[in-house]
């Protein structure tokens, strides 16, 4: 079933995987020994990212997937496997899933203003977007991969968050961006609680304000920084934390 897979080889896969952060979370897999499924909206990027790694000797795969697109993520004959193309695609290629990064992030919110956009004057279009790229994709890209954790009673998933959506301090201005980002939260803490006692284990991160094409030149850390905590609780030993927000690999609050 499994495409040359050496035992116990650990599979992840990670959206958004062709740049940024996303792309050093890769990096820092693939380094581990984890046979890496780096996802992306854009072949060519997908194509122009893989021959990147590969010339640092690092070796992915590569999928085209659109966490917004229901054809590829949503399940369509019922609340199984049978049906979600993301979770079927790595089931016939691979026959399991170890880790699951949601790393596909977008700025919905109008930007470039000097006062903060209030949320009453932010279009639907704008929570529309946020809700399908950090709610939506993520939750049905769950859906499709977790009976393979369960069947395997092994799984790490990490929902790449961000310390604008703690709701505990809480700021104005890109209401689309944070409050899709409190949706992804809470999908985090409530599958949490549902898995516990289980050995998968499920946990928000926020990488802090980084250079990349969101976080723009001025930011503080580089991607390397930015993706350690992520790369952290993909990788948490068996009994790590679960259900919860990090950021330094430290809990935070909310
Ligand atoms: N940078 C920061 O300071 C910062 C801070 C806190 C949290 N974060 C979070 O970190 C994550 C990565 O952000 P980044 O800074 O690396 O941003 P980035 O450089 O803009 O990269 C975003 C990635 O998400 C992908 N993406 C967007 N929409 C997608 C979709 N519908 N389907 C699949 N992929 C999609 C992009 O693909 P394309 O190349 O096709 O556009 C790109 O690969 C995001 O979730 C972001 O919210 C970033």
């Amino acid at each position: 079933m499994s495409i040359g897979l050496k035992t116990e080889e650990r599979v992840a896969l990670v959206t958004g995987g062709n740049r940024g952060i996303g792309l050093e979370v890769c990096r820092g897999l693939a380094r581990q020994g984890y046979r890496v499924v780096m996802s992306g909206r854009d072949e060519a990027n997908l194509r122009h990212a893989k021959v990147d790694l590969a010339a640092e000797g690092l070796k992915v795969d590569t999928i085209m997937l659109d966490v917004t697109d229901p054809n590829m993520v949503e399940i369509k004959h019922g609340a199984n496997v049978d049906g979600n193309f993301i979770g079927d695609w790595i089931r016939r290629k691979y026959g399991r899933l170890d880790v699951l990064v949601n790393n596909a992030g977008v700025v919905p919110d109008e930007t470039g203003h000097d006062e903060p956009v209030s949320i009453v004057d932010t279009a639907r279009s704008a929570f529309e977007l946020g809700f399908e790229t950090h709610f939506y994709g993520p939750l049905a890209i769950i859906r499709g991969v977790l009976p393979m954790m369960r069947e395997q009673n092994y799984g790490r998933i990490v929902n790449v968050s961000t310390g604008m959506a703690r709701l505990s301090s809480i700021q104005p201005g890109w209401p689309a961006y944070r409050a899709t980002k409190v949706a992804l939260n809470a999908l985090t803490a409530l599958l949490g609680r549902e898995l516990e006692g289980t050995n998968i284990l499920v946990n928000a991160a926020s990488p802090g304000w980084v250079r990349t094409r969101m976080g723009g030149d001025n930011a503080e850390l580089t991607p390397e920084q930015g993706a350690d905590t992520i790369l952290w609780l993909a990788t948490l030993e068996d009994g790590g934390p679960n259900g919860g927000f990090f950021a330094n690999r430290e809990q935070t609050d909310w």
